[in-house]
């Protein structure tokens, strides 16, 4: 399926991807390639912690783009991610979010798959008293389960539909690589909870929401007012070369108190800013950071739908679960560590409430994108406008208030869906 045939083909109107066509968010043609060129084609799609599934015959069910996979672990350790649907007439075979079976079983007609996708039993393969059965071609060698290559790397799981999609960690790429290292092989993780959020939004607004710490002291004006998040900390990003996976960082500095009193004319005009708010109970905010490097937050977002997000003492897997054009199911895994203190476990849990759906950062996020997708609907052969922190090539910044990240995003997007060239000259 060529975009043209595809009847999907918008024009992006500049070279280095600060403009970015509205339909994109919205045409469900294009949605429908997305699934088809980015979930299966040459990404690695996270699918589990490996955590999650200790034991022989754990399984989790998640999504791959819109559709739904069933990853477990066989006996002898390995992992085998399926898609849970029959081979033979389509029936979902696990219907629960996650348990322990030695094998799948079709609960329509029993149709018995090993965890690995092949199929191990028909019943009334040969028929019932010389009667009836499949016929004498039917050869149960082509009726396995589809199933996704896997790889893993600090414990996480990912799979790949496509044998053209390069080695996990050349596509992981140097910064990911670092960060997994720091976040999730440095201690051993153990899953302490789940979050799901549902976004009115198309599943990209949100991979251009973590990839835009412009929005951070903007959209989320309460963290500025408690010294939370501010426009003067240090910070700034790290991009591969191909742009896909960003890392963006920053850290609470000394000099932020001058920095707060430059907010009145960095906040020129909105008349939003309202420094003399206090936080009633603050005991969530002054839990000393337990990596002692110094970055308070680090968001390291990885094509086409992961975030391993560290917010203060906050570790989070965020996974983007599409659910067409215009909405998202954004899953959020949160993480302790073996070793973990009762009082560690409960400093994590409570600070999860800042940033989790119940508290402002993510409900203002998921608030922001519902409006998105709601001010973009008529806006027809239109386009967004990225220019923060500078335009052209893509680079490295230490600086916050910036778009080039998202530009990252949208050039390896545009190299994966196969549209025609954006334009050399910048509208
Ligand atoms: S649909 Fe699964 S066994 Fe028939
Ligand atoms: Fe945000």
């Amino acid at each position: 399926m060529n975009t043209q045939a595809h009847g999907a083909q918008p024009v992006w109107p500049a070279a280095d991807f600060s403009r970015v066509p509205y339909e994109v968010f919205t045409d469900p043609r294009i949605y429908r390639l997305e699934m088809e060129r980015l979930f299966r084609g040459p990404v690695w799609n996270y699918l589990a912690m490996e955590c999650e599934i200790p034991q022989w015959g754990d399984y989790v069910t998640n999504w791959v783009g819109d559709t739904q996979v069933i990853v477990s672990r066989s006996r002898d350790g390995s992992i085998h991610a399926v898609e849970n649907s029959c081979a033979h007439r389509g029936a979902r075979l696990a219907d629960k979010v996650r348990g322990n079976a030695r094998r799948h079983v079709c609960p329509y007609h029993l149709w018995t798959y090993s965890l690995s996708g092949d199929l191990a039993s028909v019943p009334f393969e040969k028929g019932h008293k010389g009667k009836g059965g499949m016929p004498p071609c039917f050869d149960k060698k082509d009726h396995g389960l589809r199933k996704l290559r896997i790889a893993t790397h600090g414990g996480l799981v990912f799979g790949t539909y496509s044998d053209d999609t390069e080695p996990l960690p050349a596509y992981l790429g140097p910064h990911s690589l670092t960060q997994i290292d720091r976040l999730l092989m440095q201690r051993t993780p153990k899953v302490i909870g789940y979050l799901r959020q549902k976004i009115a939004g198309n599943w990209k607004l949100y991979n251009e929401n973590v990839r835009d710490p412009y929005h951070a002291s903007l959209l989320h004006l309460f963290q500025v007012s408690f010294g939370i998040q501010t426009p003067a900390m240090k910070g700034g990003i790290k991009l591969d070369k191909d742009g896909k996976n960003t890392w963006n960082h920053s850290i609470l500095s000394d000099d932020d108190a001058q920095g707060l009193r430059d907010l009145d004319r960095d906040y020129a005009g909105s008349g939003k800013l309202m420094p003399d708010l206090q936080m009633h109970d603050p005991a969530m905010l002054e839990v000393p950071l337990d990596l002692q490097d110094g970055y308070k937050t680090t968001l390291l977002s990885m094509f086409p739908s992961l975030v391993v997000a560290q917010v203060d003492n906050t570790y989070a897997i965020r996974h983007l679960r599409p659910k067409g054009p215009d909405a998202v199911e954004l899953h959020i895994t949160y993480l302790g560590f073996e070793g973990d203190t009762d009082e560690d476990l409960h400093n994590r849990l409570l600070q999860v409430n800042l940033i989790g759906p119940a508290g402002y950062i993510s409900m203002e996020d998921g608030e922001a994108l519902r409006l998105v997708q709601l001010g973009l609907k008529t806006r027809h052969g239109e386009h967004s406008v990225l220019e923060m922190g500078g335009t052209g090539e893509l680079h490295d910044t230490d600086y916050l208030s910036q778009e080039i990240s998202i530009r990252g995003f949208w050039t390896h997007y545009h190299q994966l869906m196969g549209f025609e060239p954006a334009a050399t000259e910048k509208v």
